[in-house]
């Protein structure tokens, strides 16, 4: 059976925050978060929640898919914000659009968390132990960041993407997903304290730490590699992919990566200018605005490429 993506839905926050909103309550500018990032502005919640966003997408993805909530079989969410520790946010979903028939739970892969609920998806419906599936990347990222750290709060968003998996023609052609967890301090947020009165020495509740040039370089290296990787082993030319969805982490990587497959910069639709980077919601969302704006017709194929927390990554080739 092939596997194929029968929908896709998106939602961002209402609150726009531009880069020269923070340089009025930070010590940053617009020149500074542009040309290091491309990054103009993102999306902030205010009232939304990580739950209430995945909903919004998730409805928008059902729609245009033509599949009911009832019909869904595995609800699968990427994210590393979820609002409770318990219950997932993939349950708090099936409760949200009464989708009684199915599993659900989260995966934490960071940004690279909508890939892996995609392959996770994709192997219970190709073994056919599941028929439909709903995949959902989702982030209130704003609420992990350290307000004070410069460094890290300009770069990130909030929002969520979804798309409906099920059999079609065509659909995905070749998948790959790696981790390293040896280097997984370089980008890092570390859980809560333990108030067990048996624990003396307690690490202070956290936000996002990262070593940003240790993870461009893992970026520039990994990622290309890992799409080349995917395409050999397809057997599909690099001039036959009409477009490379990439995580939109840094304007920069994206150059880079596209100039080591020696492909236009034409096939890497951005969303990071006007979103920042949403961890595992940003190929979702990017790949939603892609299909909402007409860009894509059936038997285009298309790669999708995720890294980042753990670290991660995970890399798709698709036929549409
Ligand atoms: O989704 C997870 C994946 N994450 C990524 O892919 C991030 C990958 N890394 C990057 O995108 C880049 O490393 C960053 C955009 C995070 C940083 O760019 P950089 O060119 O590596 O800058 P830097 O960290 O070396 O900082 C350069 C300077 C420093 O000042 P000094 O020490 O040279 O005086 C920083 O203090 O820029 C300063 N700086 C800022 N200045 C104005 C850091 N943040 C800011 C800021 N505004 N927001």
């Amino acid at each position: 059976m092939s596997v194929k993506i029968l929908g896709t839905g998106s939602f961002l926050p209402e609150s726009v925050v531009t880069n020269d909103f923070l340089s009025t309550i930070m010590d940053t500018s617009d020149e500074w978060i542009s040309s290091r990032t491309g990054i103009k502005a993102r999306h902030l919640v205010k009232k939304e929640t990580t739950t209430q966003m995945s909903v919004e997408a998730a409805k928008n993805a059902l729609l245009d898919a033509g599949i009911q909530a009832a019909e869904l079989d595995l609800i699968i969410v990427g994210t590393i914000t979820g609002d409770d520790i318990t219950p997932s946010t993939a349950c708090e979903v099936q409760a949200a659009i009464g989708a009684k028939a199915a599993v659900a739970f989260d995966i934490n892969a960071a940004c690279s968390g909508f890939m892996f609920a995609m392959h996770s998806a994709y192997a219970y419906l190709q073994s056919g132990i599941y028929q439909n599936a709903l995949i959902i990347g989702a982030e209130t990222l704003s609420r992990i960041m350290d307000w004070n750290d410069r460094s890290t709060c300009v770069l990130f968003g909030d929002g969520a993407g979804a798309a409906v998996l099920g059999a079609g023609q065509g659909g995905i052609l070749g998948f790959e997903q790696g981790s390293d967890g040896v280097k997984g301090s370089v980008l890092a947020c570390r859980a809560r304290a333990n108030s067990n009165p048996l624990v003396q020495e307690n690490p202070e509740t956290d936000y996002v730490h990262m070593d940003g040039q240790e993870v461009y370089k893992f970026a520039v290296t990994t990622v290309p590699a890992s799409i080349e990787r995917v395409l050999e082993k397809a057997q599909v030319g690099t001039e036959e992919i009409k477009y490379f969805l990439l995580h939109q982490a840094n304007i920069r990587i994206i150059q880079s990566v596209a100039k080591r497959l020696h492909a236009p910069m034409e096939k890497f639709p951005i969303s990071l200018d006007h979103c920042g980077n949403i961890s595992a919601a940003s190929i979702p969302i990017l790949l939603d605005e892609v299909n909402k704006k007409g860009m894509l017709e059936e038997g285009d194929k298309i790669v999708m490429s995720g890294f980042g927390g753990g670290l991660t990554w995970g890399t798709c080739i698709l036929e549409w």
